[in-house]
């Protein structure tokens, strides 16, 4: 990676191991996890902008026109592959770039075409308050969970949310709700949000019966959790085809415009939907377990995910794991440990501490990263 947050250039070679990087605070650890993260679409794990990322003191554009760039080589089922992003700077672009992909050194064709070859799965610190706060963060966890699982599936949520977002501003430039061309326009986006959204919520569906089978296991000293889906078109879907679903769905948007309108936003629809996780020993809603407890119940979700894409797929998704192994017990820990290796993940996990990633002994790579340098040890 080049101008990429601290990292003015780094280049890191490693197996196929879980990768475990220590050093001190501030020292590039979760700088180079968010770096992976941006390898897929979307804004990393830190939600970033695509103009934060690019290294403060960065001087100038680099060669090929690029404000940041990040590439990787990957190991895959088919053999190597080699995949890249960055920030292209342009004059007329928003904040002076615009995001570019790359796959095997021509532009990706497609979202799904690098979903197909990498997938990536995050916990970060942020996420431990992920069963208090608003639907929004577990519906983007679940999304990724999903399109770990199914390529397509970031394509659809993207055409839905344009889609959505097209209706809206629609809705609230034209006031009064009389103007006969916008209504036929309205009507066609409706169309559009009820086809992607109720795929969206098909594949959702299709994905957390099969999640919740796999976690309803728990994985070693992790909790066994029960997980389902909850909102307005997973009702739609309940003993209905999708196309009835879709049906349901336009009658509804139909209906709600002027309350659409007056809100600024849809009121229905798969953009509301929420995953609703219960700790199955305690019987207990995840929001009611202790912080401790919350999190091995997203660690048990993310372990599940793992096995789970693995069969599916043959390979397991990248894990992102910053500073979680602090956290656990010994016990636990050895048993996140265990688990990463039986599933074949490549796990990158952070800590300020080498002593507690001991249990890993051989089977992982360790790193040292200090002032955005990381060596080998
Ligand atoms: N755009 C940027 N340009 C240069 N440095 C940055 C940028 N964004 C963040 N940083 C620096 O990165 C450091 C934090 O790195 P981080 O990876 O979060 O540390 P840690 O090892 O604790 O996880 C901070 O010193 C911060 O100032
Ligand atoms: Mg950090």
């Amino acid at each position: 990676m080049t101008d990429f947050r601290s990292y003015a250039s780094l280049k890191l070679k490693c197996d196929m191991r879980p990768v475990v990087l220590t050093g001190p605070n501030g020292a590039g650890k979760t700088n180079l996890l968010e770096a992976i993260s941006f390898l897929l679409p979307g804004r990393g794990l830190r939600r970033a902008r695509l103009t934060d990322v690019t290294r403060s003191d960065a001087r100038d554009v680099l060669p090929g026109g690029m404000r940041w760039a990040i590439a990787a080589t990957l190991d895959t089922a088919t053999g190597p592959t080699e995949i890249g992003t960055g920030f292209e700077a342009t004059a007329e672009g928003e904040d002076g770039g615009r995001r570019v992909s790359r796959m095997n050194g021509a532009p990706a064709r497609s979202q799904s075409a690098i979903g197909q070859v990498l997938s990536v799965v995050w916990l970060v610190p942020d996420m431990d308050r992920l069963f208090m706060e608003g639907a929004a963060a577990r519906r983007r966890f679940l999304d990724r969970l999903v399109a770990a699982f199914d390529a397509a599936h970031t394509a659809r949520l993207n055409e839905y949310e344009q889609a959505m977002r097209e209706r809206t501003r629609l809705l609230r430039d034209d006031r009064t709700g009389l103007r006969a061309v916008d209504a036929k326009w309205v009507s066609a986006l409706e169309k559009r949000m009820a086809e992607s959204g109720i795929a969206l919520a098909a594949a959702r569906r299709v994905f957390v019966q099969r999640l919740a089978a796999a976690c309803q296991l728990g994985v070693g000293p992790f909790p066994a959790a029960a997980i389902s889906l909850v909102g307005d078109a997973e009702g739609w879907l309940e003993n209905r085809s999708a196309l009835e679903a879709e049906d349901l769905f336009r009658d509804s948007l139909a209906s709600s415009r002027a309350a659409d309108r007056e809100a600024g936003r849809a009121l229905t629809g798969p953009h509301r939907s929420d995953i609703d996780v219960v700790n199955i020993r305690k019987n207990r809603p995840a929001a009611g377990c202790s912080t401790g407890e919350q999190k091995a119940l997203l660690i048990s979700i993310v372990l599940a995910h793992a096995r789970l894409v693995s069969l599916d797929r043959a390979t397991a998704p990248l894990l992102l794991m910053d500073e979680i192994a602090a956290h656990l017990d010994s016990d636990r820990r050895s048993a996140l440990f265990d688990e990463i290796c039986a599933v074949g993940a490549q796990a990158w996990m952070t800590g300020t501490d080498p002593e507690v990633f001991e249990a890993f002994g051989d089977r992982a790579q360790y790193f040292r990263v200090d002032c955005a340098t990381v060596r080998g040890v």
